[in-house]
């Protein structure tokens, strides 16, 4: 049954859960991308200098909602698809791309809302949201990936661990 549905298990996503991360992570990739065409392009010249588009805060404060959310699916996630792909060292270099983008999302995201300075936050947002469209490319090709498990080599990658946890008649 190599590679059959018994034998991949949780790893495949149950439809549910697939459709909710689809909808989540389009939510906040739109919600990003739309307000980086209204501040950088729909802003006007006023007495005052440029205005901003009054929906450019709109898609701000609807992508800081949904990202909360998106942090929840991954979550979700960790334990039955990351942390059990990871170890069965399948898919592993592009779903790790895509923790790691998560990852460093989430922690610019929080900068976003508490750095003060205002050179550093400029940073951390073009950081921010560079990351966050490359992010897209590394869900592609994570999802599109043919990579199958490395079962030859286990599920745990590294031998102190396969000793301590001995799996599929391994002798511990
Ligand atoms: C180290 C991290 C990860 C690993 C090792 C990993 C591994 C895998 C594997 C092995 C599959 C194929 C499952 C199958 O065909 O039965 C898969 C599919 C998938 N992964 Fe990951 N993944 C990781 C992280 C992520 C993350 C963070 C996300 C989303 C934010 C994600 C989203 C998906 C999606 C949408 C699919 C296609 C699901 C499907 O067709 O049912 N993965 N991943
Ligand atoms: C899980 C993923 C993500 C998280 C947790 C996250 C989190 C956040 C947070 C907390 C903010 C600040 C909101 C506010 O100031 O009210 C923000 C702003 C922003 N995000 Fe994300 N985000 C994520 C994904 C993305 C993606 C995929 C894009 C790319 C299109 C993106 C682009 C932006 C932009 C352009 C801003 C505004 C930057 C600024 O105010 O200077 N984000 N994000």
């Amino acid at each position: 049954m190599s590679g059959g549905s018994e034998e991949r298990g949780p790893l495949r996503l149950p439809r549910t859960r697939r459709y909710t991360l689809y909808v989540i992570s389009i939510g906040v990739f739109a919600t990003g991308a739309l307000w980086l065409i209204y501040h950088y392009f729909m802003g006007k010249e006023g007495p005052f200098g440029i205005q901003k588009h009054p929906l450019e805060v709109v898609w701000l404060q609807t992508h800081g909602i949904i990202s909360a959310w998106a942090l929840w699916m991954f979550g979700v996630l960790w334990p039955i698809h990351v942390l059990r792909g990871w170890n069965m060292r399948w898919r592993r270099w592009s779903g790790g791309a895509v923790t790691a983008a998560i990852f460093l999302l989430g922690v610019t995201g929080l900068g976003l809302y508490y750095i003060e300075s205002r050179e550093i936050r400029e940073m951390n947002s073009i950081v921010h949201w560079v990351i966050g469209l490359i992010v897209l490319v590394l869900f592609f090709i994570h999802w599109l990936s043919k990579s199958t498990p490395h079962r030859d080599k286990g599920p745990y990658p590294w031998p102190w661990f396969r000793k301590r946890h001995p799996v599929g008649g391994e002798k511990a």
